[in-house]
């Protein structure tokens, strides 16, 4: 799909800058024409004369020429592409996204834009990591952008850890997984009136006052389902275990650590038009939780027995008054993920199974899905397999809800 895409290319001032050449010329190669904005703090990263050698195009900066203006204004500029690509994206570009602002050429473009945007992030890992910046991620993947890296890894600034902009190969393909999909935008009535119910998260069982078992569930595909439902319309609760990502904007979530907690939240927020389980629920909890702190004695180590805990999919799945009209499942499966897929959709008894291999085999991604930005998935429902590429969490997330407002007919 990148042969003949047209791109809007928006550089930001980040010392990443200087792979947006090589970007660029990588979407050349495919057959795609690139315009570029740059911005002023671009400017001081690469120049315009590089980068129009290598698009062939005349590099926009200004947005008050008069010249540019009169040949093409900043509202066709911003309309003429398939797609918008900042890159780097920095933690200010991302802040002036994420609160609408339209100072420059670069920022008005993207709010003038009717056409998706891919942002690469690259900044200092504390700035990524520092609550403004993921409250801003958060607003923009709300707002239906897309976004790819950053990846972990030394840095410019000699830190270590995520803030490295995506490489160029890993943004081109990217954008070619938006091209071929549909708008990340469900649109936006899609599911007006409905009551969607979405549980996220990992739960934690507790041991002792000061110790539980958990997993590595993150929440971000959950989080970013329920923001999706919100942008299609719906009156969403998110019933979220414990996470260190943001709340999402408009969706009531409720807090809970343990699966009996999440299971009452769950019957409490009953009845809802389609409930999407996307928690990692532990299995077991300890039988008997010690009231007190477990101490070491005499080299003697503690037996834990553990009991099962109630599945909340199954037990909503089978409410005898209150069963949603569209019970979504997820499976997180290392082998024979279609197979097991299809034997959960019946041994829970919903209607559809968002199967994930956690073991990522050729995927592309290292380090596995839980906690990653980037999950590989596959739909198993009675009526046969449909399998996804690799795409960014929100990308999942507003497909699916796309799909689920698609099965309207059904439930209806
Ligand atoms: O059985 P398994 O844990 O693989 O099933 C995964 C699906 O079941 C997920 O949708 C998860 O949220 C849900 N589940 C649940 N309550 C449990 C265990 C899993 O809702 N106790």
């Amino acid at each position: 799909m990148l042969q003949g895409a047209s791109i809007l290319l928006i550089i930001g001032g980040g010392i990443a800058a200087y792979k947006t050449l090589e970007l660029i010329r990588e979407l050349k190669k495919r057959g795609c024409s690139v315009r570029v904005i740059l911005t002023k703090a671009g400017h001081q990263f690469v120049t315009p004369l590089s980068i129009a050698a290598l698009s062939g195009e005349k590099v926009f900066d200004d947005l008050f020429s008069l010249t540019d203006e009169v040949e093409m204004g900043h509202i066709q500029l911003s309309r003429s592409a398939d797609l918008v690509v900042v890159a780097p994206a920095t933690a200010d570009l991302m802040a002036k996204m994420a609160t609408g602002q339209a100072s420059d050429l670069a920022t008005t473009a993207l709010l003038a834009t009717d056409k998706r945007v891919l942002i690469a992030p690259a900044m200092n890992v504390r700035m990524w990591q520092h609550p403004a910046t993921q409250r801003n991620l958060a607003t923009l993947t709300g707002d239906g952008v897309a976004v790819v890296g950053p990846n972990a890894g030394d840095m410019a600034c000699g830190e270590f850890g995520p803030g490295r902009m995506a490489e160029p190969l890993e943004i081109v393909a990217a954008i070619d997984a938006l091209l071929a999909g549909p708008p990340a935008m469900p649109a936006a009535a899609a599911l007006a009136g409905r009551h969607v119910l979405v549980t996220s998260g990992p739960t934690h069982e507790p041991i002792d006052p000061i110790r539980y078992l958990a997993n590595r569930s993150s929440g971000k595909q959950g989080h970013a389902i329920a923001a999706a439902a919100r942008r299609a319309g719906a009156r969403v609760t998110l019933i979220s275990g414990p996470v260190t990502i943001p709340d999402p904007a408009g969706v009531e979530t409720i807090h809970v650590e343990t699966a009996q907690q999440m299971l009452d939240a769950v019957e409490r927020a009953l009845p809802a038009d389609i409930a999407i389980f996307a928690a990692a629920v532990a299995d077991w909890r300890v039988a008997a939780a010690s009231g007190e702190k477990i101490k070491k004695s005499g080299g003697r180590t503690p037996a834990l027995a553990l009991t099962e805990n109630p599945d909340i999919l199954a037990t909503v799945a089978r409410h005898a008054t209150l069963r949603p009209a569209l019970v979504v499942g997820f499976a997180a499966e290392t082998e024979h993920l279609v197979e097991h897929a299809r034997a959960k959709l019946a041994a829970k008894g919903c209607d559809l199974i968002v199967a994930n291999d956690v073991s990522l085999t050729g995927s592309g991604i290292t380090g596995g899905v839980m906690g990653a930005d980037r999950n590989a998935v596959h739909l198993v429902s009675a009526s046969g397999v449909t399998s996804w590429p690799t795409l960014g969490k929100d990308e999942v997330a507003a497909r699916l809800v796309q799909h689920l407002a698609g099965l309207g007919a059904q439930w209806a």
